[in-house]
This record gives C-alpha cells, structure tokens and sequence, in this order.
C-alpha cells in the first residue's frame, strides 16, 4: 500500500491512490520518491488568469499511454474521456498521443490552486502539476458617504476594496483644486479640517488587473468673514453701488442698515441684489438724504460678520475736485462720469458679476 508520511509529497500519494482506485496502477507499484529515475514529475510554470476567464491545461501524453488523468487537488476531473467532474464548466478539448487538454470556464476565485495530469505508461507513472493563480480586479466595497462638517471638526474617511491581487488604495483631494493632500492608506485622518479641505475626495483602489475610482464630497460649514467695504463718494442724481463680500458656508445671508434702521429692497429707490457671496446695494438716483453711514450684516447658522461703509458727497464734478480728496473717485462710483454713468454702470456690474465665480 501506498505510505505517505510526509505531507510534502501527499498529493503525489492522492494521485497515485486515485490512479490505483481507477485501477489505472497495480496495487503492487511502489510509490516513487521524487528522486526516483524511474519516475518523472513536472511543474509547469503557474498559469496566471482573471476571473470569468476560460483556462487551458494542456498535458503532453505518449506513445505508450495507457491510462491518463487530469485532478483538481485530490478529486478526478477527467479520467481519459470519462468525466468525473460534474461541474459543468468543465469540459474535455483534446485526447490524443499527443495532448490530454481540458478547458475550464469562468474561472472563480476557489479554482485557484494546484491542478495535476498523471500519464501511466507501461514503464512508469508520470506527473505534471500545474498551478492556477486567479486574478480578481479591484473592486470599492465600501466609501465614506458625503460629509457636511464644521470647520475644525476631526475627520476619517474610509475607502475599503478587495480584488486579487490585494489592490493598493490612495486617497486624494481632486476638487475644486487638486491639492497633492493624499494618503495611502484605506483610512484617511483629516485632523481638524480647515475650509481649503473642503471638496471631492477620490479613493482609487488599483492592483495589477485594473482600477476602481469613487468619489465623495466633504462640504465644511464657517462662519461668514466680510472683506471690508470701501466708501464710495457721489454728487446728488448720480448712480451708486456699495458692495460687501461675505465668504461663508452655508452661503450668508445679507441685511443691509443704514445706522440702526434695516433697509428693504425696491424701498426709496435702492435696490438690493445678493448672489452668493457678494451683496450689492444700488442708489439708482442718489439725494442728499442718502448720504451716510451703510452696514452689511452677513449670516449664517455659524455666525454673522458685518462692515461699513459711508456714501459721501462729492461737489459737482469740476476737473479740480476730481483730483482733490482720495476717496473722490472710488470702485464702484459712477457719480462723477456724467454722460458715462449708465455705460460705467455696465462695467461695475460686470466686475461684480466675475466676482460672483
Ligand atoms: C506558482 O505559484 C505558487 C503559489 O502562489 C508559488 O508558491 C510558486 O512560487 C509559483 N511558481 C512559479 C514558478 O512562479
Ligand atoms: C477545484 O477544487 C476546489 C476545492 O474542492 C473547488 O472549490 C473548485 O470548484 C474546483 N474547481 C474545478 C474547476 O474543479
Ligand atoms: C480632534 O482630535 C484632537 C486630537 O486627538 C483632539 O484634541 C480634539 O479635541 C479633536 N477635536 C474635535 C472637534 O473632536
Ligand atoms: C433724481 O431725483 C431728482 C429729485 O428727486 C429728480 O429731479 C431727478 O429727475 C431724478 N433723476 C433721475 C435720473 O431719475
Ligand atoms: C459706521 O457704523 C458702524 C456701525 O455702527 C461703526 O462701527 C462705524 O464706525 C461707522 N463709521 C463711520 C465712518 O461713522
Ligand atoms: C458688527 O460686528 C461687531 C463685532 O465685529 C459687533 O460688535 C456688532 O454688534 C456687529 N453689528 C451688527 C449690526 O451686527
């Protein structure tokens, strides 16, 4: 009988015992240690394929072959032509003198492993191994969902993925601008996260088949910061515009005062116009009552910033008042323009509206 103490050579044993149950060796036959000359086992070079995939194993018979196998580990696939595998993505291609070759199908992960073709001839049993390695592309099981956070607050973000190989992960902030901030890690540690990290993160998960790419978006809430307002000087009938810029997240709210008193919209001819981050107010034919002291109050649920700004008057123009006072001629003032005021109007508005992006 067959004695395999050592585990090294057990699958040798398994073959030589499932050719002995096919009858296909005498019972008498000693089993032939690996230096045996007058046994011959192979190792053919591992087969590498990706899962779904059709695998090929092809043993090289003989003249003189009398009984042929192929074995999945310890159980018979094919013995000859007989099928002993009943699984159907099995399947035989060729047996003849020279190749003994069957075919596996969508080819999974529990396929992986060692696969052998013993040949009896009337001299001598053979063996060929080969080895089946699955690959499995990567594949992202598992991403932070979007996040909505306070600046400040600690953040993890988790990108788990599998595949076969094990697929390497890097992080990277990719959106509104790519920051080259990234990890290579599944987990990435945002420790006290400022505004500037706020975006989309992608996790790509990449091995030697391919690469699975998500994204995620991490939006981070601050209190409104206003830039400080410029005053603005005009003569009475002339237009005017005075501008606050609040950066916030949720975007702010405005509310524009003049001293204590909250000014409406469409009310004594001004006019607010708030789009996102810039509010303007606009004295479409300023009087001398309008003259004062003008504060935007920007908000939203983190807090509220304000600035002020004066509408003064300048003197009708004369070419030696436009040169007098600093603040005569400011941004945003399009008093002093006279015929030009609607065309000056235009530009200041457009200015506003490229400061709106
Ligand atoms: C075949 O793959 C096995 C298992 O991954 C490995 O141990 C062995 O070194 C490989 N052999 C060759 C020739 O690449
Ligand atoms: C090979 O054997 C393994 C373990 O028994 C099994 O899961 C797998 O389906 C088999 N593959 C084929 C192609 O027979
Ligand atoms: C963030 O982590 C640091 C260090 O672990 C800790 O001191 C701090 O309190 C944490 N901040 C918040 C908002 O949880
Ligand atoms: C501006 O207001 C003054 C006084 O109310 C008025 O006389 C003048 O016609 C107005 N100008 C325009 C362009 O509406
Ligand atoms: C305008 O009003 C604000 C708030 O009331 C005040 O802080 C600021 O000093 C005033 N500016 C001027 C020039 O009076
Ligand atoms: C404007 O901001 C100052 C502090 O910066 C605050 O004391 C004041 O109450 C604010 N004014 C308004 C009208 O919100």
């Amino acid at each position: 009988m067959c004695v395999c103490g050592e585990l090294l050579v057990s699958w040798r044993c398994v073959v030589l015992l499932s050719l002995r149950l096919l009858f296909l060796v005498p019972a008498g036959l000693p089993v032939r240690s690996q230096g045996d000359p007058q046994s011959d086992n192979r190792v053919m070079d591992n087969i590498t394929v990706r899962q779904g995939e059709t695998v090929f194993l092809r043993c090289p018979q003989g003249n003189i072959v009398t009984h042929t196998a192929w074995l999945n580990r310890s159980s018979i696939l094919y013995a000859g032509e007989d099928k002993w595998s009943v699984d159907p993505r099995v399947s035989l291609v060729a047996l003849s003198q020279e190749e003994f070759t069957i075919r596996i199908e969508n080819v999974d992960i529990p396929d992986e492993g060692q696969y052998i073709c013993a040949v009896q001839t009337r001299s001598r049993p053979r063996t060929t191994s080969v080895h089946i390695i699955v690959q499995v592309p990567p594949k992202i099981l598992h991403l932070s969902k979007d996040l909505v956070v306070n600046e400040g607050a600690n953040v993890t973000l988790l990108c788990l993925a599998n595949g076969k190989p094990e697929p390497s992960i890097t992080w990277k902030l990719v959106s509104p601008v790519a920051h080259g901030f990234a990890s290579e890690d599944e987990y990435l540690e945002i420790p006290a996260i400022s505004r500037h990290k706020a975006g989309t993160y992608e996790c790509t998960a990449v091995n030697e088949v391919s690469a699975d790419v998500q994204t995620m978006k991490i939006v981070v809430n601050y209190p409104p910061s206003v830039s400080e307002s410029r005053d603005v000087g005009v003569s009475v009938g002339q237009q005017a515009i005075l501008q606050c810029v609040a950066e916030a997240e949720p975007p702010a709210d405005f509310e524009w005062y003049r001293d204590d008193r909250r000014i409406f919209n469409g009310f004594d001819g001004i006019q607010i116009d708030n789009t996102g981050k810039l509010s303007v107010l606009m004295f479409f034919n300023v009087s001398e009552v309008d003259y004062g002291n003008y504060t935007c109050v920007a908000t939203n649920k983190l807090g509220s910033a304000n600035t002020s700004a004066v509408l003064y008057e300048v003197i009708e123009p004369t070419s030696s008042t436009l040169l007098q006072g600093p603040g005569a001629v400011q941004d945003g003032n399009c008093g002093n323009m006279g015929a030009h005021a609607s065309l000056c109007l235009l530009v200041v508005i457009a200015v506003q509206l490229l400061l709106k992006f």
